[in-house]
């Protein structure tokens, strides 16, 4: 791949100027991808209809051609470009929920190539909340497909840092808007199924679809890993998707906060760098290991608060693992609204090893 030297743009994010955006929608229209932000987190986009441009998306990211990728749209109008058979639930859930952090899946129309569907006859779309990725898409004028704009296995990045500290020399551009305000990527929402099904929890709330969609079901698919001859029911769900560089030992269940901070001290006697992302509340069982000086702490936030929770947490892996950490201990929080998707990406970034 020709190395780039990417450039970062700073843009207002609330009152981006077209005149700032202009050469990232031009990297676009031209077939080139640029990384931007939305209010997940940062996207990697393309143009949607033309496929050496889907391709180089691929390329940047490492990341197998087995996984869908999303189509971002501005307007509803779009919609019909993309998808076909759009189901009156489809509709009702746009004008709930977008702009906003839900994908829907719906069948895919003709121009959308096989590329961006993975071979599939069904497309992800959904229409971004953040005022720069609105202004590019506009801009841009075309169906833009955006994965989290990280290498493949790694966090999704929350800022335009964590781009260019996994895509530097692989991509043009970078829009750099400041911290995204969800932190986990968009809910999944499959309507292509008898029934409404959420194959990825993210930033939408199940309780909040439930409230539009009362039979929404929740099935996320975990796979161990991708490829081989068993077909994959759901394309890009594997378990080895948002691992940190370092081993993450996830706690759970009744006593998960006691052996936690007991693992910790086990690691730190040993003499390893131990890195904890951690909830204010747990502190009190700290012990005397809280300031042990090869302790690291990550702050989550409070455990009242979910949103904030999900906001910090790619952020918290990513800080650890730079640090040079050994072990990432943390515990599993409540899967109350955005929680779900938080108690999901840490299940995926521990590779399903969870410590009961
Ligand atoms: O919040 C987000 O969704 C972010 C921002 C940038 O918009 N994007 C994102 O894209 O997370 P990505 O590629 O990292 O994740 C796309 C997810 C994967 O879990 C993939 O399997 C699923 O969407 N997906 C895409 N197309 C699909 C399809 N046709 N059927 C089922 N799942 C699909
Ligand atoms: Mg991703």
């Amino acid at each position: 791949m020709a190395p780039f030297d990417t450039q970062v743009i700073q843009v207002d994010p609330k009152r981006p100027r077209p005149a700032d955006l202009r050469p990232a929608a031009d990297l676009l229209i031209q077939g080139q991808v640029v990384a931007f932000p939305t209010e997940t987190v940062y996207g990697l986009g393309a143009n949607a209809l033309d496929p050496s441009a889907v391709a180089k998306i691929f390329a940047a990211k490492g990341r197998p051609a087995s996984n869908p990728l999303i189509v971002h749209i501005h307007s509803l109008d779009q919609l019909a470009q993309i998808a076909v058979d759009v189901p009156d639930l489809a509709w009702r859930c746009a004008e709930h929920f977008w702009p906003g952090p839900l994908t829907l899946v719906l069948p895919k129309a003709m121009a959308i190539p096989y590329s961006v569907t993975a071979g599939g006859e069904t497309v992800a779309v959904r229409m971004p909340n953040h005022p720069v990725a609105h202004l590019l898409l506009c801009l841009a004028d075309r169906p833009v497909v955006a994965p989290s704009a990280n290498l493949f296995t790694r966090p999704s990045p929350t800022t335009a840092q964590h781009v260019l500290a996994d895509l530097a020399g692989r991509i043009p551009l970078i829009v750099d808007a400041g911290p995204a305000a969800i932190g986990v990527e968009s809910t999944v929402l499959d309507l292509t199924r008898p029934q409404p099904t959420i194959l990825r929890a993210g930033g939408l709330p199940q309780e909040a679809l439930a409230q539009l969609l009362p039979d929404v079901i929740y099935a996320p698919r975990y796979h161990a890993e991708e490829g081989g001859d068993t077909p994959i029911p759901s394309p890009g769900m594997m378990l080895k998707h948002y691992a940190p560089g370092v081993p993450l030992h996830l706690f759970d269940g009744e006593n998960a906060l006691a052996r936690m901070w007991q693992e910790a001290g086990r690691f730190l006697t040993a003499g390893q760098r131990v890195g904890m992302m951690i909830v204010d509340e747990d502190m009190a069982l700290a012990g005397g290991w809280a300031d042990h000086p090869r302790l690291l702490l990550a702050s989550l936030g409070s455990q009242k608060d979910p949103a904030q929770i999900a906001r910090h947490l790619f952020a918290a892996m990513r800080s650890l693992e730079q640090a040079g950490v050994d072990q990432i201990l943390a515990r599993t929080l409540p899967k109350e609204g955005v929680g779900l998707a938080v108690w999901d990406r840490l299940l995926r970034a521990t590779e399903g090893r969870v410590v009961r």
